[in-house]
């Protein structure tokens, strides 16, 4: 049920509040950023899920997004958008839905990176006069899906995949999700300029075996927030957690801690001077476990707390205190709140049905958010 509360300091905790100015600041950066390089921006939808954060990421023309379940893709459809990207290594139990939504949108892509995806397409040839949009993944070193990109087995499977009857090898897709491990924009930059050069490298091959069309697409927040100038060859990035970004990104160097559009509002319910601690109404069912309470400051950083650890949390609770010394419990009164920044927002916003989004504390909207596979 939607709180009626008109402050974020007055929410029902615990609250995930979205701050709708450092979202729209956010999305206009990348939005700029990528035209001024030539290059599109195809915003990922992963974060958030919801429909009005959608419309900020793409600048309100509903068109060239990438999403990472199918749910979401309907869910996108239904709700007017097109040239929708299901950027996963496309899972044979849903072929039947790829196959309508392919046949009911202008565009729809699928992306694979194996023989045995590419037959399951040519079992359910497509009606209308449409063909299966495929992007082929490419594993740029990145170590989790794709065909690895210095590989035979990559050409051959693109050779493939565009030699097949009712298929169109649409684009070449990687995602340096490997810019995690960085710290600082030296780092960054230089796993960016590795992936874009296995990708525009990869393409060239592609040339020389006369396959000329594909796009080529990398990108991950760390990557675009910090693009090379060669970034500007590829066609299209897919970034997506840039909207929010989240302690971790600022850790990595994409972002500064002021540029965090969300946190997590909770409330102290105890006080326990004998263990020097505080109890507050966030647990891991508000905040996830993500990071592993490895930061400094425990799970999240406590916004103006910087003497304030989130130490351990069951599912409902969260135990609190201070980096060292005493607490001082007169700071935070039974009833008061608390703004945790977290970690991870893909994981924190996961764990919420409803976001309060907010200008300034005053909340102005409430998003409600689409869920499943
Ligand atoms: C395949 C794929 N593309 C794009 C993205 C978006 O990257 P980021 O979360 O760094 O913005 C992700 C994120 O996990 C991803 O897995």
């Amino acid at each position: 049920m939607a709180d009626t509360a008109e402050f974020i300091k007055d929410l029902c905790t615990p609250a995930f509040v979205v701050d709708i100015d450092v979202v729209r600041r956010n999305a206009e950066t990348m939005l700029e950023r990528f035209q001024q390089l030539g290059v599109q921006l195809r915003p990922h939808m992963k974060t958030h899920k919801t429909l009005e954060c959608a419309d900020i990421m793409t600048g309100g023309s509903r068109r060239c997004i990438a999403v990472s379940t199918l749910a979401e893709a309907s869910f996108y459809a239904d709700h007017g958008y097109d040239d929708v990207l299901y950027a996963y290594p496309l899972p044979f139990d849903k072929v039947e839905r790829c196959a309508r939504l392919s046949e009911r949108l202008a565009l729809f892509h699928v992306l694979l990176d194996n023989k045995l995806a590419l037959q399951q397409l040519t079992r359910r040839p497509l009606q209308r006069g449409k063909v299966w949009r495929v992007w082929m993944k490419l594993d740029c070193d990145n170590g989790r899906a794709g065909v690895l990109h210095s590989t035979q087995d990559a050409l051959q499977l693109a050779r493939d995949i565009s030699e097949t009857t009712g298929v169109e090898l649409t684009g070449i897709y990687a995602h340096c999700g490997n810019t995690y491990g960085c710290k600082g924009k030296e780092q960054i930059t230089a796993i960016a300029q590795e992936t874009t050069t296995n990708i525009l490298q990869f393409m060239e091959r592609l040339k020389a075996i006369g396959i000329q069309g594909p796009k080529s697409s990398i990108g991950s927040t760390p990557s675009c927030s910090h693009p090379v100038p060669d970034m500007a060859m590829l066609s299209e990035v897919h970034p997506g957690n840039y909207v929010f970004y989240d302690v971790q990104q600022s850790l990595i160097g994409s972002c500064r801690l002021e540029d965090i559009a969300v946190r997590v509002v909770t409330r102290v319910i105890g006080h326990y001077p004998h263990r020097n601690q505080l109890l507050v109404d966030c647990g891991w069912a508000a905040l996830s476990q993500d990071g592993g309470g490895r930061l400094p400051t425990g799970y999240a950083i406590i916004e103006g707390h910087a003497e304030l650890k989130l130490t351990s949390m069951t599912q409902e609770h969260g135990r609190v205190e201070p980096l060292s010394g005493a607490l001082d419990y007169s700071q935070f009164p039974l009833g008061s709140t608390l703004y945790l920044i977290p970690h991870h927002a893909c994981a924190t916003a996961m764990m919420h049905q409803v976001y309060n989004v907010h200008s300034k504390g005053k909340i102005v909207n409430t998003w409600k958010v689409f869920r499943g596979w």
